[in-house]
């Protein structure tokens, strides 16, 4: 049987209190509704429809290439939002899966075997439910003397006797094609005064139709966010379950708690993670690395048995068994070799150094190519800005920089050459020469005692 999921993500998500639509607020570095979209994906379904509102071309754009998207206009309620994919779906002879745009934290798994139940009980319509400890908020499911699913009553609209039962409505439902007319039945008599896609349940009921209930054995999949607390919630689950498959894989982690790893991050097996490391984006990080205290690294790729320690990393590669930090800032498009030392309060921007290279304190390295074994004393600084654009700096290999230099880009340092510390270099300074630039020290004899006299 065909499968087509329809996710309902036009809510503002008035209780955010903010101006970014729900569904795009991320958990772990990305929109929560992509969380949603790839698990539906890994579940297995034939078409997936986002229904979108409030933020629309937001939530389109954030989905392009993954759904099809339909538009609800005005937001009025769950089961509105279901009937703006009838149109869409007008021949499709399968079942329908609605999924909420705003539980992020499913599991493949769980859906398929939802799916499974749901065609096993031969249901027109079957609830995925939940117990929860605390179900505030929640529409509870009313069930009948045999069990049987009644109703769903929002937390609102239900009854003091209503609100003492903690199973819970996930907003996840499966239903066959006849829930179209259905919706159109549905009216918003409640509370809310909105179109309550929960009503379809009791309607069915009504009808004499079968309708099932399928309980989450674990519950914690389908905590629902409406609010910035239940965003904190849900983050922290999923960090927990990055650091879980981490850790797993052969990766330690001394404070998982205080460690943000983005999902889709590789880790080696025996790197080491101090506390206060974040690993974002499109991160790779080799074996046997030590990355933190106080690391930040985001789409850049680590090697083996690198070391990185209180840094900020973005867009960058980093050669097996080099050090970087403390203190460290390393820009985008910079490509650090094998076995280099990039020390203390040195910044890289845009620039390649080459295996076993130093930098160990104080610079600013910027649109630079530095060869092999070269040593950049501390306090160098590349000058690559005229204040119009910016030039390169080369300098080969097994060069050695003085401390305290300024070179002035474009200039270039031949291989084995040396530079004077403090010079200011404006012209290319030949292999194997020394270039010095600056002012000759003079000596006098004698002057400190003369200046007492006067
Ligand atoms: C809904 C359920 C509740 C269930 C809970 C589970 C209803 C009436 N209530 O309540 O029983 O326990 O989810 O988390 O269905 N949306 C639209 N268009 C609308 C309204 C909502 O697309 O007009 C989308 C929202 O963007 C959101 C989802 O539907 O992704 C759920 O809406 P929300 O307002 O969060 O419903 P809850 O109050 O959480
Ligand atoms: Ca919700």
């Amino acid at each position: 049987m065909a499968l087509a999921a329809v996710i309902l993500a036009a809510g503002k998500g008035t209780r955010m209190n903010s101006r970014l639509p729900k569904v795009l607020h991320p958990v772990a570095g990305r929109p929560m509704l992509r969380f949603v979209l790839e698990t539906v994906a890994e579940a297995g379904t034939d078409r997936m429809i986002v229904v979108t509102g409030y933020g629309a071309p937001m939530v389109a754009a954030a989905v392009a290439g993954w759904a099809e998207v339909v538009i609800q206009e005005e937001q009025l309620g769950t089961a509105h939002a279901l009937l703006q994919a009838e149109e869409v779906l007008r021949g499709f002879a399968g079942d329908i899966l609605v999924v909420p745009g705003d539980t992020p934290l499913f599991r493949a798994e769980t859906l398929r075997a939802f799916y499974a139940f749901h065609r096993k009980e031969g249901a027109v319509a079957t609830v995925l439910t939940a117990r929860f400890a605390d179900p505030a908020g929640y529409g509870r499911v009313v069930r009948d003397e045999a069990g049987k699913v009644l109703r769903i009553v929002e937390h609102r609209d239900a009854t003091e006797e209503e609100l003492a039962v903690n199973e819970v409505n996930t907003g996840f439902y499966c239903f066959d094609p006849g829930i179209f007319s259905v919706l159109k039945r549905i009216s918003p008599a409640n509370v809310q005064k909105e179109y309550y896609l929960t009503d379809a349940v009791r309607l069915l009921r009504e009808d004499g139709l079968p309708v099932a209930a399928w309980e989450a054995p674990d519950p914690e999949e389908f905590l629902g966010v409406n609010d910035r607390r239940q965003l904190a919630a849900a983050e922290r689950i999923i960090r927990q379950r990055v650091a879980a498959a981490l850790m797993d894989g052969g990766v330690t982690i001394l404070d998982p708690a205080v460690t943000y790893v983005d999902p889709g991050v590789v880790v080696g097996p025996d790197t080491v993670i101090y506390p206060f490391t974040f690993l974002e984006g499109e991160t790779e990080v080799g074996a046997d690395a030590r990355i933190g205290p106080w690391a930040r690294i985001t789409d850049s790729r680590l090697g083996d048995g690198v070391t990185v320690q209180n840094a900020v990393i973005t867009g960058a590669v980093i050669g097996e068994g080099a050090v970087v930090g403390p203190f460290a800032y390393i820009r985008p498009g910079t490509v650090i070799g094998p076995r280099v030392k990039i020390g203390d309060f040195v910044e890289v921007k845009k620039s390649v150094i080459g295996e076993g290279s130093k930098v160990p304190h104080l610079s600013y390295i910027g649109d630079a190519e530095i060869g092999r074994n070269v040593n950049v004393g501390a306090g160098t600084i590349t000058c690559n800005y005229d204040g119009r654009q910016k030039w390169p700096t080369i300098i080969e290999d097994e060069a050695f920089i003085g401390s305290n230099t300024n070179l002035v880009a474009p200039v270039r340092v031949g291989k084995g050459a040396y530079v004077g510390a403090g010079s200011t270099i404006t012209k290319d300074v030949p292999p194997e020469a020394l270039g010095v630039a600056r002012g000759r020290q003079v000596n006098v004899p004698g002057w400190a005692k003369k200046k007492v006299r006067e």
